[in-house]
């Protein structure tokens, strides 16, 4: 933990200008975010910015980088999603000084670099009807980032594109690139599938993981809370801590982070930037929804726990199953995985990869979660093998 050090990038708050419209006032932005001159453009790579709505109306910001260009249009698209709690910046942080940056290496290596970012996050958060401060703005999990906003991202860069799209997700984003690859039951949209450090099962490692989930979480998403409905709206990390700034210097957040991904062995020097009021928000219901799949080790649609409340969902009286085998064989899927992960431990990993028809994974086994994003060696362990996969795919 004491090798823990905040990165502070600086961000300038991205301009946020409101209208209204029929007496509501959603959250509409500024024409065009900061994110490409912050992150890309002083890398020298062209950065263009699309902006698009879920079927269910949330922001969804996508930036393409390097592509496009008359000399790389058959390059094959590549679209990367981050991890729970965090945003496209995740993909732009230096862990060390010889460190690669995962899109910038995937450029120069010939591919056409899509970033998404999740609803409800630091680059997409307007909707076009409702407020932050609406429950409503905050009713979803993982499964609608599979059911609207990962589809929508896939569609809308193939329609640029002609080519489907090699999908790199790491942990929520793995979890909720599955489940879209699941839903699809076939290859048209994909190419291949990159998941880090998947937490889809918990497999046998469930008291681990709901005690580190409990250290951080359990005031906040109870027993009476789980079992008599949700709790809803915005789960906020900076309001969750009222008062605490910072623990041994570290935000909690971060230390949060570490905590809950378990023991780490190669946590670089980057983390989060957490300087934007959109880090470390969620929702409480998808909160909920991990900890009912770590409670059952189930792979499922969120459970509203009563037969009524889920047959109003999906027209039945239980939460949907995922099942791995739905993924087309077409697809071709990369896992990469830790030994010492408690957030996707390793033998819920396995547990995935039993059930996967065209899986091949990398285990390191001295990595937890958060490692497998900002471990000073993920050069060499993770995004070397990641381009070799790639490039056996094209
Ligand atoms: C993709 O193209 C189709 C056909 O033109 C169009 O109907 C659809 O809205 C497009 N999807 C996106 C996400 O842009
Ligand atoms: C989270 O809470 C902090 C502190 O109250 C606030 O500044 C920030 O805007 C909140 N974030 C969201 C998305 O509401």
């Amino acid at each position: 933990m004491a090798g823990l050090r905040m990165w502070y990038l600086a961000v300038t708050v991205l301009a946020v200008s409101t209208i209204s419209l029929r007496g509501f006032v959603p959250a509409v932005h500024a024409a065009k975010s900061n994110f490409c001159g912050t992150f890309v453009e002083p890398f020298q790579f062209l950065c263009t910015e699309r902006r698009m709505h879920s079927a269910d109306g949330f922001e969804l910001l996508l930036h393409r980088i390097g592509g496009g260009t008359a000399t790389d249009s058959n390059a094959a698209p590549v679209l990367i999603m981050h991890s729970e709690f965090l945003n496209g910046d995740s993909w732009f942080q230096f862990t060390d000084a010889a460190d690669k940056l995962l899109p910038l290496l995937l450029v120069d290596a010939g591919f056409d670099v899509w970033i998404g970012h999740e609803r409800a996050t630091k680059w997409s958060h307007g909707h076009l009807s409702l407020e932050t401060t609406d429950t409503r703005f905050w009713d979803w999990t993982w499964d609608e980032h599979a059911q609207y906003d990962v589809p929508a991202y896939l569609e809308y860069i193939k329609n640029v594109t002609g080519s489907p799209v090699h999908y790199i997700g790491m942990s929520q984003s793995a979890t909720a690139g599955a489940a879209t690859a699941a839903n699809l039951r076939s290859s048209s949209g994909i190419r291949s599938m990159t998941l880090i450090g998947p937490n889809i099962y918990a497999g046998d490692s469930n008291s681990v993981v709901l005690a580190a989930w409990a250290f951080i979480f359990g005031n906040i998403i109870d027993e009476a809370n789980y079992e008599n409905g949700y709790q809803s709206g915005a789960f906020n990390f900076t309001t969750a801590f009222p008062g605490v700034t910072s623990i041994n210097g570290q935000s909690p957040l971060a230390l949060a982070l570490e905590v809950i991904s378990g023991p780490n062995c190669c946590l670089g020097t980057a983390t989060a930037s957490f300087t934007n009021g959109w880090d470390g928000t969620n929702s409480f219901k998808n909160l909920l929804h991990y900890q009912q799949g770590m409670r059952s080790n189930t792979w499922r649609r969120f459970d509203y726990i009563s037969a009524d409340g889920n047959t109003q969902a999906y027209g039945g009286p239980s939460a949907p199953t995922y099942h791995p085998e739905d993924i087309s064989t077409n697809i071709p899927i990369l896992v990469v995985y830790g030994g010492n992960d408690a957030m996707a431990p390793q033998a819920g990993v396995q547990l995935l990869l039993s059930r996967l028809r065209n899986a091949e994974s990398v285990l390191l086994p001295n990595y937890a979660h958060f490692d497998l994003l900002w471990s000073s060696r993920r050069t060499q362990d993770i995004f070397i093998p990641i381009l070799q996969f790639l490039e056996r795919h094209k």
